[in-house]
């Protein structure tokens, strides 16, 4: 049976620990080849620049090919709902994409963001999962609308490479304020990878801005069962103070999904919501780390200072997205 990378709470702990161990493993230099003669056939159908250059470097660096399609700039425009009467601007539907990309490829992968419209739906992550559906080979989530979960991999191997051990030591997740409302699949999947490292995991967000139910259970569960916990507030300053890490990020408000006007004036008076210095001298010895999975608006999301001071993690964790898809890739599809 086929095995996809749609979540990282569908892996087993075991598994990802295992992938985290390879991805140290291929950053110290030691996997050489592995992808000979592998294709990884990736579809965009929306932007990037990490996910896809970390991707194509990775499959390239095990002796291996990336073709990435961006559907509507050079593929066909392409049509995810299932059941639908294709009489309007889409030309290929993911059903025979999904069937004729298993043909030529050794894994797919797929970025979908959610299309903004039902949260009802959107929660079902139907794009992922009918790609996973329809695809006789492994897919990969490279984010869609629930989850990004080569980041949340990523996310991990950062913490355990600059904290060391992390059972106990203190995540917070903290709402940022953004000129749109964003997806929740990072935050989510950051405070996932936090869970699976057995962290005292707190998300920090205004009232109204709380993630899926189904995400708290999911944090929940894994932080209990790794050692550690979930707490939510909406006290920023009270969160940050002693924390070893500070993962900013903005996500749109879940019960006005797909009502961009109802949402964005939710939004209004928060702008304080942001990482600056001064809350970054408040976390554990001074020491706390700054996370972001960019792109990141500076001055908005992020004070400029985090992002260049000592405290900032996020190229390492962007470096990171390289070796921890190494390794899944590895693991996926390795000739070994
Ligand atoms: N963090 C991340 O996924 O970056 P990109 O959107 O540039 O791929």
């Amino acid at each position: 049976m086929k095995r996809d990378f749609l979540a990282m709470e569908e892996w087993s702990p075991e598994a990802i620990d295992g992938l985290l161990a390879l991805a140290a493993r291929c950053k110290r230099g030691e996997l050489l080849g592995g992808l000979e003669r592998k294709v990884l056939a990736m579809i965009f159908l929306d932007p990037s620049l990490r996910t896809r250059s970390s991707m194509e470097t990775a499959m390239f660096l095990h002796g291996g090919h990336a073709l990435a399609l961006e559907p509507g700039k050079g593929s066909w425009a392409m049509e995810t709902e299932l059941d639908v009467v294709m009489d309007g601007t889409t030309v290929e539907h993911i059903i025979e994409a999904a069937r004729v990309l298993s043909r030529y490829a050794d894994a797919l992968a797929v970025r979908s963001f959610p299309k903004g419209t039902d949260w009802g739906v959107e929660r079902l992550d139907p794009t992922i999962r009918n790609f996973a559906r329809f695809a006789d080979k492994p897919v990969i989530n490279l984010e869609s609308a629930r989850r990004h979960p080569c980041q949340g991999l990523a996310d991990a191997m950062t913490m355990r490479e600059h904290l060391g051990e992390t059972v106990g030591k203190r995540f917070v997740l903290s709402w940022a304020w953004h000129p749109k409302a964003l997806p929740t699949a990072v935050p989510a999947s950051a405070a996932i990878a936090a869970a699976h490292l057995g962290m005292e995991v707190t998300i920090a967000r205004p009232d109204g801005y709380d993630l899926d139910s189904e995400d708290y259970l999911a944090i929940e569960t894994l932080a209990t069962a790794r050692g550690g916990s979930l707490h939510i507030t909406d006290d920023l300053d009270g969160a940050i103070e002693g924390a070893h890490v500070v993962y900013p990020k903005s996500w749109g408000a879940l019960t006005h999904f797909g009502r961009p006007e109802e949402e964005r004036a939710g939004r209004e008076g928060k702008r304080d919501w942001r990482l600056t210095q001064e809350r970054m001298r408040s976390t554990a010895a001074g020491r706390g780390i700054a996370m972001h999975c960019l792109p990141v608006r500076r001055n908005v999301e992020v004070d400029g200072e985090v992002l260049d001071g000592p405290n900032s993690a996020v190229i390492d964790q962007a470096e990171n997205r390289l070796h921890a898809q190494r390794a899944l890739l590895l693991e996926l599809i390795g000739n070994r």
